[in-house]
């Protein structure tokens, strides 16, 4: 390969591969559109740092994690062709995707419907249970690594990258960042724990939030502020910022983006079990109805039971249970007294100086 990465010159060649153009830029790398000439079909190609050729640690890793990642031939996978190396640049030659990706087509989808999102969000969880099942966790779900083609089929790219790089030392991302996007990242990856399928649930409940409300939950200037909110802050309702959020919908994320993994989705059978469940027509302001599965499942109805509870009573906790509830309700204005006291006691202050006044005339 001839590129010199200073001048950001398109590299004719990459291994046997005719490079057609230039994709985008990764954290972790340039991604090109090419040519597999010997059997005629269009493939991405994603270049990574040459100087983690050099690292022996890294080439071991890169080679078993690039094994793994290419058995994995799901219809919701990008699928990986072969990883190679050339001029000291190692190269990951994949499925090229004729559309575009997830966060482009957020950015550009004003609203997207409540069916597409149910529609996206089972591909995905096809995705994901189907490596989980293979044991590969991706480790790195955000809208970035979601790619849609123009028929709407979901492929979800870079499964298990971030791990390859997970064990080097070398600063591997060209804006210096650490590797995984702070907005997207679970609770315990952004404490440096142990990730597993769980910690991917929690960052495709982000990517759903944020299908809904066109922004994730938690954001902020830094990475250091944004991972402080996945630890800590509780979730505003997505209802909250779209007012035709189905109830069941946002239980669901609600669940996939609990803090603790012990009130999380265990799997992402079950959140798939109960995305298929949700009317995308009903709204939040209805009333709660129970998910009843259509098949006998012994944990499902508890599990069912539970999150329809939390989200209808005082279980849920939070100062906003209540304001749901009508406005003639004792709740309901018992829970603004709650929210709103400093407002109240604001007024009840002016009132009273108000009636002295009154009354001193
Ligand atoms: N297989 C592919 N086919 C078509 N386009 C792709 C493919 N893979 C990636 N892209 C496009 O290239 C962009 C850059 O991808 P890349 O993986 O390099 O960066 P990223 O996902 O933004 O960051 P990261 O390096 O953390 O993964 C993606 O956002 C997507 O739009
Ligand atoms: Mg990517």
């Amino acid at each position: 390969m001839s590129k010199n990465k200073y001048l950001d010159i398109l590299p004719a060649h990459i291994g046997p591969y005719e490079i057609l153009g230039k994709i985008g830029k990764g954290g972790m790398g340039d991604i090109y559109k090419a040519k597999q000439k010997t059997l005629d079909r269009v493939v991405a190609i994603k270049v990574l740092p040459p100087q983690l050729s050099r690292d022996n640690e890294f080439a071991k890793r890169f080679e078993i994690e690039a094994k793994a990642i290419s058995l994995l031939q799901h219809q919701n996978i990008v699928t990986i062709h072969e990883c190679g190396e050339d001029d000291g640049y190692s190269y990951i030659a994949m499925q090229y995707i004729d559309g575009m990706d997830l966060g482009n087509y957020i950015a550009e989808t004003k609203v997207i419907a409540v069916s597409d999102i149910i529609d996206f969000s089972k591909q995905i969880c096809r995705g994901l249970l189907y490596a989980h099942h293979h044991n590969v966790v991706h480790r790195d779900i955000k809208p970035q690594n979601i790619l849609l083609d123009k028929s709407n089929i979901i492929h979800i790219t870079d499964f298990g990258i971030a791990k390859i790089f997970s064990t080097t030392d070398i600063d591997i991302t060209q804006t210096g960042s650490t590797v995984g996007t702070p907005e997207y990242m679970s609770p315990e990856q952004a404490q440096g724990k142990k990730i597993d399928a769980q910690s991917d649930i929690y960052s495709l409940g982000i990517v759903m939030y944020e299908m809904l409300t066109r922004k994730p939950p938690f954001t902020a200037n830094n990475s250091m502020a944004v991972a402080y909110k996945q630890v800590h802050e509780p979730p505003i309702p997505p209802s909250f910022k779209r007012k035709d959020t189905p109830k069941q919908l946002e239980l669901i994320i609600l669940k996939a983006i609990k803090k603790t993994k012990r009130d999380r989705y265990e799997s992402v059978e079950e959140l798939l079990t109960h995305l298929d469940m949700v009317d995308p027509n009903e709204r939040t302001d209805r009333q709660t109805q129970l998910f009843r599965p259509t098949f006998k499942q012994t944990s499902a109805s508890a599990v069912d039971q539970r999150i329809t509870d939390r989200r209808s009573g005082d279980r849920r906790g939070g100062i906003l249970s209540g304001v749901h509830q009508p406005v003639f309700s004792g709740g309901y204005w018992k829970t603004m007294l709650r929210i709103n006291w400093p407002t109240w006691l604001t007024i009840a202050a002016l009132g009273s100086v108000l009636l002295v006044y009154i009354f001193k005339q």
